[in-house]
């Protein structure tokens, strides 16, 4: 560190919130750049799970300070109950150490009942979106008719916003999508108060980012969805609509290239995805509830922020080299080894097939990236638990020729693999 990053090298749910919770240990602000409550990140504590949304993990760490930056969108009733359950479970959530940027833009009930409309309206094309509004928070920032977070503190200019805001987005839900209109006069009232209770934690990201690095003191990036959710590098349409790629570390943060130290990159060591949108390596059936689980323990592949089951397959390295090359990590994090313990051969896709002609990247066209068949290399099991090892040594010789595979073939070192969902069941290599 000055600047390191996380970010995700898949759809998300890679694991980045136990990865940026082990590196916040050494951080002194730890920011949120993308992204808002569709996020979900999941950090064990010693036996306690803490599921959060919106507030970056680094929040676990007493002393260090937080901020959801400029280019995250922050629904503040969401944001408040999160303070709230932290609150009650001992940590510290004043506004010294919880910042929310005056530039980051804020969500509504409207913006929730758009995406519901929206996604309605798709039928069997639908995303798939987490519904929280995330899609027309960010339409209307990129339209600059967008609310800020800055109004938080302007009693009388909030109320005629969010009163103009509701007003006009009556219009279209009401004609365009035969919904129900939203009552100005009681979202108004309830900004009001989300306005009163968030104001003390307003300021202005990029300062406060650049007063830490100025002092030597180490900033944290952490990242939510991933990269193939990119608005730009992802499965267009069926992404997010930020950039939790590396561009977004810059303009979601206000900071310059040159601070950047590290680029972490997170990758399970298997796939997932949840919503709609092509995935070649795609499971079903026994394989695929193998590796999603039943659902029981709180790390199995169901949704953090939906409850959905998440879609699973094999290794995509074809997908973690357009990673690589769009972020530029330098750094690489494998997760989730041990729940390939017990499988006798695991399939890794090294390239694609489509139509006879191989290719080595996702190709942007939709429908050809549909199309592409995985091609397969088979690398040998291992039998074992590994959930108690701590070096690389100590893992299964399969395993460990499993880590050298990725990690050759991408030409990143792998520093980090979990193997169990515990804040110490890590592998550091
Ligand atoms: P939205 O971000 O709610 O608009 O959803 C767009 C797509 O991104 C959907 O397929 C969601 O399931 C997916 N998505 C959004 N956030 C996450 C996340 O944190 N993890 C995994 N998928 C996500």
């Amino acid at each position: 560190m000055p600047l390191d990053i996380v970010i995700g090298a898949q759809w998300g749910d890679e694991g980045k919130g136990r990865v940026t919770d082990l590196l916040a240990r050494e951080a002194a602000l730890v920011a949120r750049f993308s992204g808002g409550d569709n996020a979900g990140h999941t950090v064990a504590v010693d036996g306690e799970t803490f599921k959060l949304h919106l507030i970056p993990s680094g929040i676990i760490h007493a002393g260090v300070t937080c901020l959801v930056g400029n280019g995250a969108v922050l629904n503040p009733a969401v944001f408040i109950r999160e303070i709230e359950g932290l609150a009650k479970r001992g940590i510290d959530v004043s506004p010294h150490r919880l910042k929310i940027d005056r530039r980051t833009h804020l969500i509504t009930p409207v913006h929730k009942a758009l995406d519901q409309a929206r996604e309605s309206q798709r039928g069997d094309k639908a995303i798939g979106t987490t519904l929280r509004g995330i899609g027309p928070a960010y339409a209307e920032k990129i339209g600059r008719s967008g609310l800020r977070a800055g109004l938080l503190d302007k009693p009388e200019e909030l109320a005629e916003a969010v009163h103009d805001h509701v007003s006009t987005h009556n219009e279209i839900l009401t004609r365009v999508y035969g919904a129900e209109p939203i009552d100005a006069e009681k979202i108004a009232a309830e900004f009001a108060h989300f306005g009163q209770r968030l104001a003390p934690h307003l300021a202005d990201g990029s300062v406060l980012i650049d007063e830490f690095l100025k002092e030597g003191r180490p900033v944290l990036a952490e990242g939510a969805q991933g990269t193939m959710l990119d608005i730009d590098h992802g499965t267009y349409p069926f992404v997010t609509s930020s950039s939790p790629t590396i561009g977004g570390v810059l303009t979601g943060l206000g900071v310059g290239a040159i601070q950047v130290d590290k680029v972490w990159g997170v990758a399970k060591a298997f796939s997932s995805r949840v919503g709609g949108g092509p995935f070649t390596t795609e499971l079903d059936g026994e394989d695929a509830l193998r590796l999603r689980g039943t659902g029981k323990n709180p790390w199995d592949e169901y949704g953090t922020t939906t409850g959905r089951p998440r879609r699973v397959g094999w290794l995509d390295l074809v997908i973690l080299s357009h990673a690589v090359r769009i972020n530029g990590f330098t750094e690489l994090c494998v997760t989730k080894l041990d729940i390939l313990s017990g499988i006798p051969e695991i399939p890794v896709c090294i390239a694609y097939d489509t139509d006879g002609q191989r290719l080595n990247y996702p190709p942007a066209d939709l429908s050809t990236l549909a199309n592409c068949q995985p091609i397969y290399k088979a690398l040998p099991g291992w039998e074992e638990d590994i959930r108690e090892c701590r070096t690389i040594d100590e893992l299964p010789e399969n395993a460990q020729a499993y880590i050298a595979f990725i990690e050759s073939f991408l030409n990143v070192p792998i520093r980090l693999v979990s193997v169990g969902p515990e804040r110490d069941q890590v592998v550091t290599v």
